[in-house]
């Protein structure tokens, strides 16, 4: 070992240099691994230094997670990380010192930085990395109800509800007219925070009652960039055949047609053998018969 260490400086230093930057996104609550693995050659863990801490670190406090001969030093652990952080102790020896952070929030959004030190005869940086932490969460499928008529109105006035939830960040509530594809103001709009960071969310509409309405309620999360819908579609009351039963009668129509043309090609099919083998017993009969006479 002591042969090739002439080399190892000059190896390591063109792997920092390629130090790369990872995106993680956590949903808030949960759990995130931030990731820095080394692909070099054999780690001893007793000459290592592992620091992960905020790279964009203008605070007092930078260290998010220090690991020192070995072993987990704590001395210079920022308060907002205690207790919070641990190293993955059965992949350390292969190179992974990837960060175990637990029930992530908002204030843990931002950029931080893997530095691997390797302590032989003088201490040299052997790996960095960075990760990027961001919160999101998609929303629910959201549940759209109604129309509920209102009574207290005079003109026939009806009320649509949206919900959705355990999603993050808060979230943009569209209501539209499916019609026109218009915009329609909500009456209410309620977006209501958990314990675990989400949001939930819920809105009403009203709106004049006329026929064939088409609203839908729409859901977005900005930074997903991800909209959610519900849909309602009014049945067209008592003169019968609905838009669905409409698209049902079309399936059943083409299958009963498809049926049809199956039966008549069989009959056909029958009715040929059934005309040769009758041809052919008469033509037979006949031959017997003349033979006969
Ligand atoms: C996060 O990790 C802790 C400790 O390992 C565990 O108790 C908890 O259930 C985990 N939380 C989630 C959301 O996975
Ligand atoms: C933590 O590191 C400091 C020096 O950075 C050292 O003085 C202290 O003994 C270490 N603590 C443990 C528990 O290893
Ligand atoms: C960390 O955990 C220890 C023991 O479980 C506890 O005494 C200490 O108060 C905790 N620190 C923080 C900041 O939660
Ligand atoms: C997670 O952190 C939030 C604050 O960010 C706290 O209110 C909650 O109690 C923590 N949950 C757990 C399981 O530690
Ligand atoms: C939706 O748009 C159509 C066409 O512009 C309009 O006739 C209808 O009243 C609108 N419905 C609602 C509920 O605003
Ligand atoms: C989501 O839908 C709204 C309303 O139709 C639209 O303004 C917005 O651009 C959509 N967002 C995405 C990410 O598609
Ligand atoms: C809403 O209706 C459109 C077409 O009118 C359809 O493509 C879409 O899947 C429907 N969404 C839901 C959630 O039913
Ligand atoms: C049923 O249809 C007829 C004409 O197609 C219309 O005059 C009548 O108002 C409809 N009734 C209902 C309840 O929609």
């Amino acid at each position: 070992f002591p042969h090739t260490s002439p080399f190892f400086p000059s190896l390591s230093f063109s792997l920092v240099v390629l130090a790369a930057q990872e995106i993680i996104v956590s949903k808030p609550g949960d759990n995130a691994t931030l990731s820095c693995i080394y692909r070099g050659r054999e780690l001893h863990l007793n000459n290592l230094r592992v620091y992960w801490q905020k790279a964009d670190g203008q605070e007092d406090c930078s260290v998010v997670h220090a690991l020192i001969s070995g072993q987990d030093n704590e001395s210079e652990q920022c308060i907002h990380f205690k207790n919070r952080t641990q190293l993955f102790w059965d992949r350390l020896e292969s190179g992974d010192f990837s960060l175990l952070l637990l029930n992530v929030s908002q204030s843990d959004v931002r950029t931080y930085k893997c530095v691997v030190m390797q302590k032989t005869e003088y201490t040299k940086m052997i790996h960095q990395s960075e990760v990027v932490l961001s919160l999101a969460a998609s929303y629910s499928q959201p549940i759209l109800s109604g129309p509920i008529r209102n009574s207290d109105s005079t003109e026939e006035e009806v009320t649509f509800s949206c919900r959705s939830g355990n999603g993050y960040p808060e979230p943009n509530v569209y209501w539209i007219n499916k019609t026109d594809n218009s915009h329609l103001p909500p009456s209410e709009l309620k977006i209501t925070p958990h314990a675990d960071g989400t949001y939930s969310v819920f809105s009403t509409l009203k709106v004049k009652a006329t026929s064939n309405m088409q609203i839908e309620c729409s859901v977005e999360n900005k930074i997903l960039q991800e909209n959610l819908s519900a849909n309602y579609t009014q049945q067209k009351q008592s003169n019968g055949s609905s838009t669905e039963s409409h698209k049902n009668l079309g399936k059943k129509g083409r299958g009963a047609q498809a049926a049809g043309i199956v039966s008549v090609i069989i009959l056909i099919g029958l009715l040929t053998v059934l005309t040769c083998w009758l041809w052919r017993r008469r033509s037979s009969n006949q031959v017997s018969y003349t033979g006969n006479e």
